[in-house]
């Protein structure tokens, strides 16, 4: 027998589990017409977003790490706190602030109180360096890029995948295994400017890459409440 509950009560359990629940929105329709279409819906699993980052802030980070990087040799540093503030609306601390509000907003239907930086910090690296699959502590955790280099052979390289050994710089992440009839990895090919957020806990690695220039990112952790 369904037990008797006041109805705030029902309300505040299902606002509750709702955040659990995936968006019922159409991830791909295929077919020559409305007659013909089948909607592909693919609602589980972990939840990337991508915003950009204005000229200004990419500019200021540039010219931070342009004082430290080597032109040679890959390096990984923290980026000072006060860096992060630098510039008002155009710091990064509030373009990465507003971004991570959003996110928690579509993704847990909650508004976002306060995001605390737990640390920040930045990978310069040169051809031939892979950055392992790992995860990161903390609640959200964020990559920004700030350079990217000229890859050689690109059309070639796409024929890969990552697990076949693509050497284009780009960003794996990965959900799961070899499941049937399910993705398990989703790759991006770095931009300038391209900011994204994902679960801490999720796995992700950078692909190494064969070309000239500096790949140059910059990733966080941070606590949301
Ligand atoms: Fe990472």
């Amino acid at each position: 027998m369904r037990s008797e509950r006041p109805d705030e009560e029902i309300r505040s359990k299902s606002r509750q589990l709702k955040k659990y629940e995936a968006d019922t929105g159409i991830f791909v329709r295929d077919g020559e017409s409305d007659e013909d279409a089948m909607d592909f819906f693919s609602p589980f699993g972990p939840i990337l977003s991508r915003t950009r980052m204005s000229s200004e802030v990419i500019d200021r980070l540039n010219s931070f790490a342009d004082g430290i990087v080597s032109p040679t040799e890959g390096m990984e540093f923290i980026v000072p706190e006060e860096q992060l503030h630098e510039g008002g609306h155009e710091s990064f601390a509030h373009q990465a602030s507003r971004s991570i509000a959003r996110y928690l907003g579509y993704v847990d239907k909650v508004q976002m109180n306060e995001v605390r930086f737990d640390v920040v910090w930045m990978v310069s690296q040169y051809a031939s360096t892979p950055s392992p699959v790992h995860f990161h502590s903390g609640d959200i955790s964020g990559v920004l890029y700030l350079k990217v280099p000229q890859i050689h052979n690109e059309a070639q390289e796409e024929l890969r995948t990552y697990i076949s050994g693509r050497q284009a710089g780009y960003i794996n992440f990965i959900s799961g295994g070899k499941q049937q009839y399910s993705k398990s990895l989703i790759s991006f090919k770095p931009a300038v400017g391209d900011f994204y957020v994902f679960p801490g806990w999720l796995l992700h690695g950078a692909e190494p890459f064969r070309g000239e220039g500096e790949r140059r990112s910059l990733a966080f952790n941070a606590f949301v409440r």
